[in-house]
């Protein structure tokens, strides 16, 4: 076993169950001692139990070392006295996994909006507030470790998520500043894009394709970005095994000039999208610096 957490405190959000409760098992199994946080809701959200406190329960029996929090992300003062706490009892918080998620899933001409604020309130302000609780800690020890979990939905779409999803892709958006900002003290943001069978997803496929899905198979991606040599900024999927990487990317586009109408632009949209040019860039200013670099070039109209 290579990739150790001995010495490190790790906080995984949402992990009394689910692919949460792996992640947990699998950070204390490597020497981590594990903030288990979870407010034991259903999976719309609502009610409330003790399902952190039987994950701790876990990790003790098999010799590690946990605690649990019962608290919601979305309250930032709560998160903040559960990091103090952490912090008092270990002396650090080196990694945090913000794992917590709901789903309040209707075709958007149904959905209340209620529902889709609630959804961006538990996956977006709450991983915000898990994240600036122990920001200050992790530039002060020059050291973090910070994970947040976006999805498929996310990522590619998927019919009845309008609200799940803009809620996991604003996750993206979270890292790829907050990669920059982190840079400079050895703080590494990572985004996990899991599939596994949980109560999210048990009603969606066959046993036999649950079976292949387990929360196991996707907690080595967590570990690994939870490491000492995690990269940064990466968007790492995982399923079954499987492991990939996804990137937002951008064509190198056309130069159409000054004078170009909307009429040019579909005359030429099969070259605007032309994905054989296309890029990832690893921050905002690069496509600035490409538009400068085109306008440069002679326009294709006139
Ligand atoms: P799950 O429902 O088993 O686990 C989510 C956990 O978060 C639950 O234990 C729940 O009590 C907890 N939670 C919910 N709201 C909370 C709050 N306000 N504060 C603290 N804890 C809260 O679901 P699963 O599948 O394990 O999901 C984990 C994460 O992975 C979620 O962010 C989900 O969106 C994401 N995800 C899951 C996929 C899958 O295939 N299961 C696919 C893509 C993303």
């Amino acid at each position: 076993m290579t990739i150790s957490f001995e010495g490190r405190v790790a906080i995984v959000t949402g992990a009394g169950g689910g692919l949460g409760r792996a992640y947990a098992l699998e950070l204390a199994r490597r020497g981590a001692k594990v903030v288990v946080n979870d407010l034991g809701g259903s999976r719309d959200g609502t009610g409330h139990s003790d399902a952190a406190l039987a994950v701790v329960a876990e990790i003790e029996a098999a010799g590690g070392t946990a605690m649990s929090d019962g608290g919601s992300v979305t309250d930032f003062g709560h998160m903040q006295a559960m990091v103090e706490k952490a912090k008092a009892a270990w002396g650090g918080v080196h990694i945090l996994i913000n794992n917590a998620g709901i789903l309040r899933d209707k075709s958007f001409a149904k959905m209340e909006i209620g529902d889709f604020r609630t959804v961006v309130d538990v996956h977006l302000i709450g991983s915000a507030n898990c994240t600036k609780a122990v920001w200050e800690i992790m530039k002060a020890q020059a050291y973090g470790r910070i994970v947040v979990t976006t999805s498929s939905t996310g990522l590619y779409g998927n019919f009845g998520q309008t609200n799940y999803g803009a809620a996991k892709l604003s996750l993206v958006g979270f890292m790829n500043s907050l990669k920059l900002e982190g840079a400079r003290d050895n703080i590494k943001v990572n985004a996990i894009c899991p599939v596994a069978a949980t109560r999210m997803t048990e009603a969606l496929m066959p046993p036999a394709i649950l079976e292949m899905l387990k929360p196991e198979f996707v907690s080595p991606a967590v570990a690994y970005l939870a490491s000492d040599d995690a990269p940064t900024g990466v968007i790492l999927t995982a399923a079954a095994g499987v492991y990939a990487a996804a990137q937002l990317v951008e064509t190198d586009g056309v130069n159409l000039g000054h004078g170009a109408t909307a009429d040019d632009i579909a005359a030429h949209f099969g070259e605007i999208c032309d994905w054989t040019t296309a890029k990832h860039y690893g921050q905002g200013g690069e496509q600035n610096a490409k538009f400068l670099a085109r306008v440069q070039e002679k326009p294709v109209l006139g």
